[in-house]
């Protein structure tokens, strides 16, 4: 069979219209917010993959790590033939991990990011020439409809690393999960990265790093408005604020005027009082038993949990297990 270096492209297109609308109700709120799918321009995405080799982001080592120790077996639970679907890929990093268990005959990612998910689909379809690769250029959190592949796949397995299914409320990841697994369809299957609970000093510093990256990313947003929707914010008048919040259980990362100040975005006027924030992204941690409820109320049976030595972070092996009717 000869080498595949090429992948199918879907662009739906998931920028600029969304962007300006979301922006612009966003910030007209009485408690300001920005969704943090707005990160990922080019510079965002860059970023993030600086944040996963900081000393105090334990989550991408810790998962990485676990992959490496445990993909053989999660290649054995899903079996032979999956048609591999990510969400939210980036650098599909842990995803080569995976690949290289699962030998997937076809592998989809799906991704907001479009430079992000170009040189992951790229590198992938390289290095795997066997393996039809197809790249969805698409927000996952508005309707999606996959395109179709032409393989004859014996169940689709969802990946979804990277905790990001913290970045959803709970009410959200619930009604994420339901999607997925409407999406992975009878008989078919989910593994989710998932950051535990623990301690709260080390969460605190891993959302709020000594080489000041997280607040870079998080700046960033600003700078994207200001490109990409002709606003005028001052990044150096905004600081980086993100803490634990016990009681909802998840970091809140805001930015934080640091004046009373406002700012212009495509003709709408915004006003800051001194330390006012936009919200920005929620990072919710769980434990294993919250999540396996949710994962049961959007209808999965939690089949397996591989956690670290330090309990850190945790993947979920979730499956859709097709009812039998028993006759009487
Ligand atoms: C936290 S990063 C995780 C990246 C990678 N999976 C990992 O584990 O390191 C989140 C990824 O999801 C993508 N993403 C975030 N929100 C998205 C959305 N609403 N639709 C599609 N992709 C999204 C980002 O572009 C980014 O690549």
């Amino acid at each position: 069979m000869p080498a595949r270096a090429e992948f199918l492209f879907h662009d739906l297109h998931p920028d600029t219209e969304n962007l300006l609308d979301d922006v612009l109700s966003g910030l007209a709120q009485p408690r300001k917010s920005l969704a943090p799918k707005y990160f990922y321009d080019a510079v965002g995405s860059a970023l993030f993959e600086a944040i996963c080799t900081l000393p105090e982001y334990y989550p991408t080592r810790t998962e990485l790590a676990m992959m490496q120790a445990s993909a053989g077996e999660m290649a054995r639970l899903l079996g032979p033939r999956c048609l591999l679907i990510e969400y939210g890929a980036g650098s599909g990093r842990k995803t080569r991990v995976l690949i290289e268990a699962l030998m997937p005959p076809a592998y989809m990612a799906i991704d907001i990011s479009r430079t992000a998910l170009r040189q992951c689909a790229t590198a992938l379809a390289a290095a795997y020439p066997l393996m039809r690769v197809a790249a969805v250029c698409a927000d996952y959190t508005r309707p999606l409809q996959l395109p179709a592949i032409d393989i004859s796949a014996s169940r689709r397995a969802i990946y979804f690393p990277g905790s990001t299914i913290g970045n959803f409320t709970r009410p959200e990841a619930l009604a994420f999960l339901r999607h997925a697994h409407a999406i992975a369809g009878p008989g078919g299957a989910m593994l989710v990265g998932v950051d535990l609970k623990k301690d709260f000093a080390r969460l605190h510093a891993a959302y709020n790093d000594a080489q000041g990256v997280t607040a870079a990313f998080n700046l960033n947003l600003l700078t994207r408005i200001n490109r990409e929707l002709g606003g005028n914010f001052d990044i150096g008048a905004f600081e980086h604020h993100a803490f634990y919040d016990a009681d909802e259980g998840r970091i809140e990362m805001h930015l934080r005027s640091k004046r009373q100040q406002q700012a212009i975005v495509a003709g709408h006027t915004f006003h800051f009082r001194a330390g006012e924030t936009i919200h920005t992204e929620n990072s919710c941690k769980y434990s294993v038993e919250e999540f396996q409820q949710v994962a049961r109320d959007a209808g999965f049976t939690a089949e397996r949990c591989w956690t670290d030595a330090e309990h850190l972070f945790s993947i979920h092996l979730l499956t859709n297990v097709v009812q039998t009717t028993k006759m009487p």
